[in-house]
């Protein structure tokens, strides 16, 4: 078969591994070259070898059924999924099963995400637009694996979830917005979500998560340090959809939480993210027992408090929380420390406290390498170094 010929004639010029190619208009006799790109793109991830490169030409896929990833690379041949040069790929799961489940009924795990990432290891995403799934991302009991510039929108499901034993995993620039899931009425669909797992090593930077239906970050039952660094999150929890009864619970960065018999101590790491203009709380330690690391983030213009970090040993330090709703900016108790954060220096904290409270810039296009445009939002009037910063 030519794919595989191509194959062995780059390994034998010591290339690392070969490309695929795959478009929406190929076909099913096509080979998966350049001239004869696959149709399917679960084709060419049953034909692909550790160190392949996965080529989508640009356009839209509509697979009837999701894609499933069960294979293992090592760090020196990694699996790639890309785009074709400049080319923009998308992938419209409304053709999957699940694109909604019924109300109340559940969704089998095989058929979560438009990408099923399931005991698969060293793949590699880049520039992909994944929407209208049944979940976009599932990565489950699988490690080692990296996500760059997704884009996960309107899915019926969360956008982006790890879950089981998961670790190793970064997730850098995430678009993830307007997810919902209509079988539980928005009881259950992030931005991003860890769940009911454990597993070291996973990192979420640079993203933003907004407008979906429950939480942007919900880390529910995940007992192993996740670390979360300059993302933002707002407007989630908000009934979009006109789900009756609603269950969306609206946080920015929703940091444990499980049934109580299941609650585990997820030692998390929190910094340089700002949560503002959610429905309900900033950040908050829902349950989570551990000790988590709270620094430099901003909680503002969210219609309940602030921070609220009542259950765990977590350390809050130079953070600010301003212009929040509730009864008080932040509720502190327990366990949990604060110093240096605006709640300990005092003082007035109201939009005038800062140099910008427009958000166009942060909710703009990013820079050519995925991070989000460095602005003025929400940085203090008095040049202090508290509070996170995209600068
Ligand atoms: C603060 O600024 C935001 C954004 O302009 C505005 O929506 C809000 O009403 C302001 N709040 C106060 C108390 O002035």
């Amino acid at each position: 078969m030519l794919a595989r010929s191509v194959i062995f004639c780059a390994w034998l010029l010591g290339c690392q591994g070969a490309d695929i190619f795959v478009s929406p208009t190929g076909g099913s006799t096509e080979i998966g070259s350049l001239e004869s790109p696959f149709g399917s793109i679960q084709k060419a991830v049953d034909t692909a070898q550790p160190g392949d490169i996965i080529f989508l030409r640009g356009g839209t896929y509509v697979p009837s059924v999701n894609i499933q990833i069960t294979k293992k690379g090592t760090s020196s041949a990694r699996f790639t999924i890309r785009p074709y040069e400049s080319e923009k790929a998308i992938i419209d799961g409304e053709n999957m099963p699940g694109t909604p489940s019924a109300v109340g009924e559940s969704l089998a795990n095989t058929n979560r995400g438009i990408f099923h990432i399931q005991n698969a290891a060293y793949w590699q995403f880049f520039d992909l637009e994944l929407k209208n799934g049944p979940y976009g991302i599932y990565n489950r009991d699988a490690s080692n694996n990296h996500f760059e510039r997704l884009v996960t929108h309107d899915n019926y499901e969360t956008g982006f979830q790890l879950e089981g034993a998961s670790s190793n995993n970064v997730v850098l620039y995430l678009d993830s917005y307007r997810n919902r899931d209509p079988r539980k009425n928005g009881e259950s669909a992030d931005g991003f979500a860890c769940k009911e797992g454990s597993g070291t090593g996973n990192v979420l930077r640079g993203a933003r998560l907004w407008d979906n239906v429950d939480d942007g970050l919900d880390l529910w039952q995940f007992g192993s340090p996740v670390t979360i660094e300059d993302t933002i999150a707002w407007g989630n929890g908000v009934n979009r959809w006109g789900f009756s009864p609603f269950e969306g619970d609206g946080n920015g960065f929703k940091l444990g939480g499980g049934s109580a018999d299941k609650l585990v101590a997820g030692n998390h790491i929190v910094r340089n993210c700002i949560a503002f203009s959610n429905l309900k709380k900033g950040f908050i330690d829902n349950g989570n027992p551990g000790a988590l690391t709270i620094e430099r983030n901003t909680a503002w213009d969210n219609g309940d408090q602030g921070f609220v970090f009542k259950s765990s040993k977590s350390v809050l330090k130079n953070n600010i929380a301003a212009v929040n709703g509730g009864s008080s900016q932040v509720s502190i108790a327990g366990a949990a420390t604060s110093s240096c954060n605006s709640w300990n220096i005092g003082g007035t904290w109201n939009n005038a406290t800062f140099k910008s409270v427009d958000d166009p810039v942060v909710k703009g296009p990013r820079d050519t390498g995925g991070e989000i445009q460095g602005s003025n939002f929400l940085l203090p009037t008095s040049g202090t170094a508290i509070g996170a910063t995209t600068l």
